[in-house]
């Protein structure tokens, strides 16, 4: 197991329904330290080069829609195995089927409005933090 970071935004759902703090306590409370923070909103190209690999899908346009519908808390975090550790705790993409427990299984009833995000890979990652943080946030 090796410390890693990943990164974790919380949605313009998440934000409008007072979520922050409650998922920002998760990850502190289950011992991940907090590397970088900040509220910003997404524009339409932002959004559309994160979510870049899912361009072509029937739900691009309305997840772009929704990411940029209001602003989101991005934040990365640092501790072991944070990548595969912050997928589990943020649960199925599906709040609906996702398990009670996880982020999405206690806060969410939709396939879209699903509070979190979590990057999936060291390379998504690498990606997504590039997109939101500069170099100097993450030194
Ligand atoms: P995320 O990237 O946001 O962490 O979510 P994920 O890996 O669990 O799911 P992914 O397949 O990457 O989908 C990205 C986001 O697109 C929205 N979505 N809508 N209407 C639909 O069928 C649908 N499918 C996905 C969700 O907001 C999902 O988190
Ligand atoms: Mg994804």
């Amino acid at each position: 197991m090796a410390v890693e970071r990943t990164l974790i935004v919380i949605k313009p759902d998440g934000v409008k329904r007072g979520l922050v703090g409650e998922v920002i306590s998760r990850f502190e409370r289950k011992g991940f330290r907090i590397v970088a923070l900040k509220m910003l909103r997404m524009d339409k190209r932002t959004a559309e080069e994160f979510y870049s690999v899912h361009r072509g899908k029937h739900f691009f346009s309305d997840l772009v829609e929704f990411v940029t519908s209001g602003p989101v808390v991005a934040m990365v975090i640092e501790g072991d195995s944070a990548i595969e550790v912050a997928r589990l705790m943020i649960g199925a993409t599906d709040g609906r089927k996702a398990a009670p427990g996880t982020i999405r299984g206690d806060y969410s009833l939709s396939v879209q409005e699903n509070v979190v995000h979590a990057s999936d890979s060291k390379e998504s990652y690498e990606r997504e933090a590039r997109i939101l943080f500069g170099e100097e946030d993450l030194a």
